[in-house]
Formats: structure tokens, C-alpha cells, sequence
């Protein structure tokens, strides 16, 4: 009889814990909860549809020169580079930008706006700054260009308050709310050159907007080409520069190189490993990697092949683990030697090149 209590009582708990996670669950996303078709669009297809509406076509032009490009329906080229090899523009150039968007609400500039728009919301669109995750950034940035103004990058006068871009569900452009989560798509499938798992568009977009993505009606008759056409793949030929070959990678999108134009990333440490190699190899940080048998290098040559083949050996202290995997696949033998020995050149930039 004891016994039997208890077993009801364990049966109970195991009830509660199970509401109690279901009323979790429903919390968050109270729309989607009754919702048994909120069928997961594949990213390939949703992320081609981007790119059409981005560039008008699955093969585009990528002149060096904005505006030369191929431009469509949504307008971006007019504005933003998508290629790592183009020029600068005033606007903020797009490549890397799936990396980043994770960084963006976390940052002191996020609060300042989400703060300034909390009551009455961002004046022309009414939307309070709240996105939680890199999509959703992504997505505000398109609704509601206000609602975080890149340093540098607003309509001058304003103090960096107000943006140039225009608002993507208005007129001129008005995309609609399935065309915005496709050109995000894009955006975050270009970054990681076809890793669909990152592309969460449309997870984030019924979260950030708490309800279900309307599918729009062209998209059912849209036939995309294979996966591999998606995303534009770089190729590294035996006579590029090294500085071909860090824009074709778009290292430059996540580093500083004091030498290269239009490398201004601030996502990793300035790459000056003719100053810093040694400094890293010698630090207590990386002799523990070294224990751990997770480092292995032992010259600065080594040292920034590894850095650039397994990131995952040595973090630098106070960086985030967000080198991408994948550049020995990308880059041919020749080509990393190369790209070694022209990051082994590279001393502390002087004060007055920074
Ligand atoms: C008329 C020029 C113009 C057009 C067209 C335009 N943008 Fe922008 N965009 C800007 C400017 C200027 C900024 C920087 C100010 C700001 O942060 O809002 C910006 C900022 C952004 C940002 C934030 C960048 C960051 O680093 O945080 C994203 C994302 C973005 N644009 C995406 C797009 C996409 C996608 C399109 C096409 C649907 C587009 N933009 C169309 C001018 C434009
Ligand atoms: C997504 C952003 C990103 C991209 C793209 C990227 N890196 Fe990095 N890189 C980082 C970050 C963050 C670190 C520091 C954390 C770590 O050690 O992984 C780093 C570290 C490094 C280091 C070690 C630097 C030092 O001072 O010790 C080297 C060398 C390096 N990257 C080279 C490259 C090269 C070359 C490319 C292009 C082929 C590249 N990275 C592309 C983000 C990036």
C-alpha cells in the first residue's frame, strides 16, 4: 500500500514536470502550438528564391563596381556588396554578415536602440528593437532599418541615428513577408557557402513576429537549380594574389589587415603574425593547448597554417570560436603556402595606418 502511494505520487510528478513543460513550450510560441502544418521549408529552395529576388537571376554579375551588378526585385545590390572582391561602398558590406548578425543584438549599441524605441516603438515602423538571435536581427534590419544604425554607416548629421536603408515591406520595394524571409535565406546560406543549417529564416521570422510564415504562391511553382548553384563558390586559380585569395575566402570580412583595402573585420584579431605568431606560440594559453593535445604547433609558420586549418586548436583568448572549418577543403595546397607566407609578412600595423 505504501509502496503503491508512492509509485502514484511518481506518476504524478512525471505528470506536472510534463504540463509544466508543454506550458513552457506553448509560452513561447502560442500561435505555432496549434498549428499541425507549420512545415519547415527547405533552405536550399527558400535560399535560391533569395538570391533570384536579390539579383534577378541564379547568375548573377559580379563586376567589382556596385550598381554594375545584377540587381532584382529587392533592391540590395543597388546598395550593399555580396562579394568579397568588390569595392567599397557607404553601405555596409553584406559579406559575413551571417556571422555577425550573432554578434549584433548582444552589443551595447543593440541596447542603446532597444532602449530608445521601447515605448513607443521606432517612429516610422512602430517596432520595438527585440530581436534574440542572428536571424532575427537580420530580419529587424530589413523591417526596421532604424532600429539599429551601424557605426559609420547612418545618414549623415544624424549622428549615426538614422539609416539610408529603406524600409523593405514599404514602397518602393515592398517585399512581401515571404520575400524577406527568402532573401535572408540567401544571406545566411552565402556566408557559410551552402551550409544550409544555418539558414533559419523562417524559424526566426515566426519567432521574432510570433506567428506562422504565409507561404507566398510563386514560390510553389518555383524550380530551383541544384544545391550547388545556390551559393557562388569562390576559386582559388594558381596565379591569384594573396590578396585574391583572402577576398575570395572573405577573411577580410572577419579581420583587420592593415595592408589590404576593404579589410576591416573586427570579428578576430588584426592579422599581423609576423609580430604575433611568437607571442601566441610562447603564451601560457597556448602551451596549455599544447598540453591539452589539442595545439601542436610549434614554429610561426605552423602556428598560422593551424590557425587556419583546425581553428578549433587554439583559441585566441577573448575571441569567439567562429573561424569557419572548412578552408582546407577550400584552399589548394599552393594556395595556402602562399597566403602562409604573405600572413607571416605582416607586422603591427603602426598607429598612424590603423
Ligand atoms: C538605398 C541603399 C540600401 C538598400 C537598397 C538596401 N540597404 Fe541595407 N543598408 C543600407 C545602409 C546605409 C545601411 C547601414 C545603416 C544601418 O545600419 O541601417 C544598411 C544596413 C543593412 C544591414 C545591417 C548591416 C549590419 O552590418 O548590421 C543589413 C542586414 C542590410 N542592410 C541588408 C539589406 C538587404 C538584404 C537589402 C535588400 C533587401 C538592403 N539592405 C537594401 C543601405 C541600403
Ligand atoms: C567568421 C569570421 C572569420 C573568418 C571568415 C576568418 N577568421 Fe580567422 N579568426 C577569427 C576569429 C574570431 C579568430 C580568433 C579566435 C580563434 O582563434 O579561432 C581567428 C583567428 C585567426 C588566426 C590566428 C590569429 C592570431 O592572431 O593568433 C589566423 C592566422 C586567422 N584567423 C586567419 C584567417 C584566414 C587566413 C582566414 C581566411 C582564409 C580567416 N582567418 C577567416 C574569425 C574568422
Amino acid at each position: 500500500m505504501f509502496a503503491k502511494k508512492k509509485v502514484r505520487l511518481k506518476a504524478k510528478g512525471v505528470w506536472c514536470f510534463g504540463l509544466i513543460i508543454i506550458i513552457l513550450l506553448s509560452y513561447n510560441r502560442p500561435s505555432l502550438s496549434n498549428d499541425t502544418d507549420s512545415a519547415k521549408i527547405p533552405p536550399e529552395k527558400l535560399a535560391a528564391f533569395g538570391k533570384t529576388l536579390i539579383f534577378g537571376t541564379m547568375t548573377p554579375l559580379k563586376t567589382l563596381e556596385l550598381r554594375k551588378n545584377s540587381v532584382g526585385k529587392a533592391q540590395c545590390p543597388l546598395c550593399h556588396m555580396f562579394f568579397g572582391e568588390q569595392k567599397a561602398s557607404r553601405c555596409p558590406n553584406l559579406v559575413g554578415i551571417e556571422m555577425q548578425s550573432h554578434l549584433r543584438p548582444k552589443e551595447e549599441r543593440y541596447r542603446m536602440f532597444s532602449e530608445r524605441y521601447a515605448q513607443k516603438g521606432e517612429p516610422n515602423t512602430g517596432i520595438k528593437p527585440h530581436a534574440t538571435s542572428g536571424g532575427e536581427y537580420l530580419i529587424e534590419s530589413l523591417y526596421c532599418p532604424n532600429c539599429y544604425v551601424r557605426e559609420g554607416f547612418g545618414i549623415k548629421g544624424t549622428k549615426d541615428m538614422e539609416s539610408g536603408m529603406p524600409i523593405i515591406d514599404q514602397p518602393p520595394i515592398r517585399l512581401t513577408d515571404f520575400e524577406i524571409v527568402a532573401v535572408i535565406a540567401y544571406l545566411q546560406a552565402a556566408d557559410t557557402l551552402n551550409d544550409f543549417s544555418k539558414v533559419t529564416a523562417q524559424e526566426d521570422w515566426e519567432h521574432y513576429f510570433n506567428k506562422k510564415l504565409p507561404i507566398s504562391e510563386k514560390f510553389a511553382s518555383f524550380d530551383p537549380p541544384s544545391n550547388s548553384d545556390i551559393v557562388d563558390q569562390p576559386q582559388v586559380f594558381p596565379d591569384d594574389t594573396p590578396e585574391q585569395i583572402i577576398k575570395k575566402m572573405r577573411c577580410n570580412a572577419c579581420h583587420t589587415i592593415s595592408t589590404i583595402k576593404n579589410a576591416w573585420g573586427y570579428d578576430g584579431p588584426v592579422l599581423a603574425l609576423k609580430a604575433n605568431a611568437r607571442k601566441r606560440l610562447e603564451s601560457a594559453e597556448y602551451q596549455r593547448a599544447k598540453k591539452a593535445g589539442t595545439a601542436h604547433a610549434t614554429t610561426p609558420r605552423e602556428y598560422v597554417k593551424e590557425s587556419i586549418l583546425n581553428p578549433d586548436a587554439f583559441i585566441v583568448p577573448g575571441y569567439p570560436n567562429v573561424m569557419l572549418k572548412d578552408f582546407g577543403d577550400r584552399l589548394t595546397p599552393a594556395s595556402l603556402e602562399k597566403l602562409v607566407d604573405f600572413l607571416l609578412t605582416l607586422d603591427e600595423p603602426l598607429d598612424s595606418e590603423q
